[in-house]
């Protein structure tokens, strides 16, 4: 039994790393970039930063950034024309999930053409569209070194899943830095998505070797880190390790794939509009406590890794203390419950069962260690509703 590992063919990780995009580009046997990007990269100057230091290196770049959080398919299809249009080799990501996740779809639909739809999961997108070099500015989601990008289908309120060689930027820019200026919020919604893909690339079905060894570093970094550098934004050493944690937890989660808890939120923002990692830490501690039978070993690991269980407690007393970890850590990271965050609850209540469909259909809860039902989702959204 083997496991095929995809990875960027070039990572550049630590300070200053983004500084050095003329290099890769170069190495990438590239001189004619689209810059990919979204208004707050804009505003914060990151954009304008990086054209400096394209220009300094004797290299034009053209720009697109009008990506939006949450991308649809209409929010890409300007993006789209551009690289129809425009005779570019290449695509520079920059920003969050949200603009890196933009530049893969850009990449595939500019080069083949058609509809998202038409590359949704099942189908592997293993066509080579235009090569991506991903800067993340949040530690993150992890598409940086992932085969997947999620494009909303707004005319469903569907989150679509699409996966494949094809998706995998060619080069990751893994600098910190550049996440310093990330306010809290989202700092903690971010962290808490990597934190989710670690723990689920760990216990999914499709755990293997290599991604059990991603996604317990990922949880060593990340675990001791996330207060950190919610309660202390310019705190380096916190902020490092968030991000490389952030990264692995990709490469993890990438080889492994993620589980119930992804398969649950992406229902709940397509139809409710919340932030990715927001959704992700509202329904964590719930579907961990709904799993923890099916995997108790392995949830025992996650708990000594992120470093709540010590190395000698028993199985059930750590499985115990990592429930209460992740319950405390939304307590102290102000997540929202959805009635909180302002969600209607009749309507969440009548989407249950579509919700529960399009979970199920996305093949995550699948890899789950405990696959529910459609009655068991139907229940479980109920029960992250009253926060149980
Ligand atoms: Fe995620």
């Amino acid at each position: 039994m083997s496991n095929r590992i995809i990875l960027p063919r070039l990572m550049e990780v630590g300070a200053g790393a983004s500084r050095k995009t003329p290099e890769i580009l170069a190495a990438l046997g590239c001189n004619n970039p689209l810059i990919i990007s979204d208004p707050m990269m804009v505003k914060l100057g990151y954009v304008a930063n990086l054209q400096t230091v394209l220009s300094e290196a004797g290299v034009d770049s053209d720009l697109f950034a009008d990506t939006l959080p949450e991308p649809t398919e209409a929010s890409i299809l300007a993006g789209v024309a551009k690289v129809r249009d425009g005779n570019y080799d290449s695509i520079i990501a920059l920003g969050g999930g949200s603009p890196i996740d933009s530049a893969k779809a850009i990449s595939i639909l500019g080069k083949f053409g058609g509809q998202m739809r038409d590359y949704k999961f099942p189908r592997d997108v293993s066509e080579p569209g235009l090569p991506v070099i991903a800067i993340p500015t949040t530690a993150g989601t992890g598409s940086e070194a992932t085969r997947f990008t999620i494009i909303t289908d707004a005319d469903k309120d569907e989150k679509m899943l699409c996966v494949g060689l094809g998706f995998m930027p060619a080069a990751a820019l893994i600098d910190y830095e550049l996440t310093l200026s990330a306010p809290p919020r989202v700092t903690a919604d971010t962290g808490i998505d990597a934190l989710t893909h670690a723990i689920e690339a760990y216990v999914s079905a499709k755990a293997n070797p290599y991604s059990d060894s991603q996604a317990l570093a990922a949880m060593r970094l990340i675990g001791p880190n996330l207060r950190r550098t919610y309660h202390q934004p310019d705190d380096r050493e916190a902020r490092e390790a968030m991000m490389l944690g952030a990264t692995l937890a990709g490469v993890a989660f990438s080889a492994a794939s993620v589980a119930l808890v992804h398969g649950m939120s992406r229902p709940i923002g397509a139809f409710f509009h919340v932030p990715h990692g927001l959704s992700n830490a509202m329904l964590l501690p719930t579907v961990t406590a709904f799993s923890l039978d099916s995997a108790p070993e392995r949830y025992a690991d996650c708990a000594r890794a992120i470093g709540t269980a010590l190395q000698s407690d028993d199985t059930a007393t750590a499985n115990a203390k990592l429930v209460a970890e992740l319950r405390a850590l939304n307590q102290e990271l102000e997540v929202p419950s959805p009635a909180e965050y302002g969600i209607d609850e009749q309507r969440y209540f009548e989407l249950r069962a579509t919700m529960a469909e399009q979970a199920l259909a996305s093949g995550s809860p699948g890899n789950n260690p405990r696959v529910p039902s459609v009655d068991e989702l139907i229940d479980l959204y109920a029960a992250v509703w009253h926060q149980q």
